[in-house]
């Protein structure tokens, strides 16, 4: 984990704790390259009398320390965003929490965080009492929608034959063991390095729109994606095709060895008690509105629903836009300061917005 203690008004008593947690293909970077005068979510959070710890899952450049197992053992990249919600999530809370004497912390997760945050709620429930808030950005779990691109019906139509490649061929991380995909596209640009054109192109085919795009942060953007283990993929896919938030699926054989079932069991949502707001987009065809809002209405304590209703702001933007400052971290700061820092909540009634 990374940490900023304070901001630059210095260090004040009783500061509210809280832990970031990046998306896929991320690492604590991605909360920092908006910089400190344009509305990083970090800085900002600093600025406003937090103590921001920012997570590093595992496999990202700052997570690779095994006790046995190097990191270029494709063993070491046997793992999905379950385990990191079942054990790393709850280690780094119990870490934060043993540092600063706190009880309870505040929590804000953009995409895979927050649906590793699912995973810890159902898998460790007693995790719950310690979270005052978690906010969640366009975090994905059942994605009702999403089989209607293309290329993701594809994908995800063929997770079987996919995880057979990684398995035949040992790719266990992607894009592969060397090079992250930063890496990659990089080098696809590197022409025309000091041509944004070029990476906005890239961002473009994922559905970014260019209006959106600080280019200042393009590069940053790309260098610090880290590697991912192909399992955390597969596993969005399986949930892409079945449209069931469920854990991994090893096939009829190996479910029933692991899970006692030949289908892996789904991660029982409605028992989430963990105090949730959630933030969501009409121009994300990753975490869509629909996804959000039925898993708000399964948890009891959603306690906020906040829609940009911009179909110009897309899956990336919750990061890489430069509106994010004024649409979203301001009305999402505004929102945590309503809670007290010891967990009491100062409001009661749902918000729906
Ligand atoms: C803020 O973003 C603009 C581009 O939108 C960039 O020119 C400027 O350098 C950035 N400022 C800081 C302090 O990061
Ligand atoms: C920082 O301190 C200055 C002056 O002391 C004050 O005007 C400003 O609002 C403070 N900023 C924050 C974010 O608390
Ligand atoms: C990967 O981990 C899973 C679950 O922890 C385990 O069942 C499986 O055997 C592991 N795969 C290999 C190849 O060891
Ligand atoms: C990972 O760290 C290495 C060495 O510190 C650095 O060269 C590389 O750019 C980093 N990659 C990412 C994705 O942060
Ligand atoms: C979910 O809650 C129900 C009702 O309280 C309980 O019976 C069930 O065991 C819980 N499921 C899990 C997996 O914790």
């Amino acid at each position: 984990m990374h940490r900023i203690p304070y901001g630059r008004n210095g260090s004040s008593e009783n500061r509210r704790v809280i832990l970031l947690v990046h998306g896929l293909l991320n690492q604590a970077e991605h909360f920092l390259i908006a910089g400190m005068y344009n509305g990083s979510l970090a800085y900002l959070l600093a600025d406003n009398e937090f103590d921001v710890w920012l997570a590093n899952c595992r496999g990202t450049n700052h997570s690779r320390q095994h006790i046995s197992l190097s990191s270029e053992d494709p063993m070491f990249w046997n793992f999905s965003w379950h385990e990191i919600g079942k054990y790393d999530l709850p280690a780094k809370i119990d870490y934060i929490l043993e540092k600063t004497k706190k009880r309870k912390i505040f929590y804000a997760g953009y995409s895979q965080g927050g649906t590793s945050f699912y995973v810890m709620c159902t898998e460790r429930p007693e995790y719950q009492d310690k979270i005052i808030l978690a906010s969640l950005m366009a975090p994905s779990a059942f994605f009702p929608e999403t089989k209607k691109i293309p290329l993701a019906n594809f994908f995800s139509t063929n997770h079987e034959e996919i995880m057979e490649l990684v398995d035949d061929y040992s790719l266990y991380c992607f894009p592969s063991i060397k090079y992250s995909l930063g890496e990659v596209l990089m080098s696809l640009c590197v022409d025309s390095l000091f041509d944004n054109q070029c990476y906005i192109f890239l961002l473009e085919t994922t559905g970014a729109k260019p209006e959106n795009i600080n280019p200042y942060m393009l590069p940053l953007w790309f260098r610090f994606s880290p590697k991912v283990a192909a399992k955390q993929i597969v596993h969005y896919l399986q949930l892409i095709y079945s449209g069931t938030f469920r854990k991994f699926d090893y096939g009829t054989t190996k479910n029933l060895q692991i899970y006692g079932q030949s289908k892996p069991p789904d991660y029982p949502v409605g028992n989430i008690t963990a105090p949730i707001a959630f933030y969501s987009s009409l121009g994300d065809f990753m975490a869509e509105y629909s996804d959000i809002q039925q898993m708000c209405s399964r948890i009891l304590s959603c306690e906020r629903s906040f829609l940009l209703r911009s179909k110009h702001f897309s899956h990336f933007d919750f990061i890489l836009s430069n509106k994010v400052e004024k649409k979203l971290n301001v009305p999402m700061l505004r929102f945590m300061q309503r809670y007290d820092e010891d967990g009491t909540t100062k409001i009661k009634n749902k918000l729906v917005e």
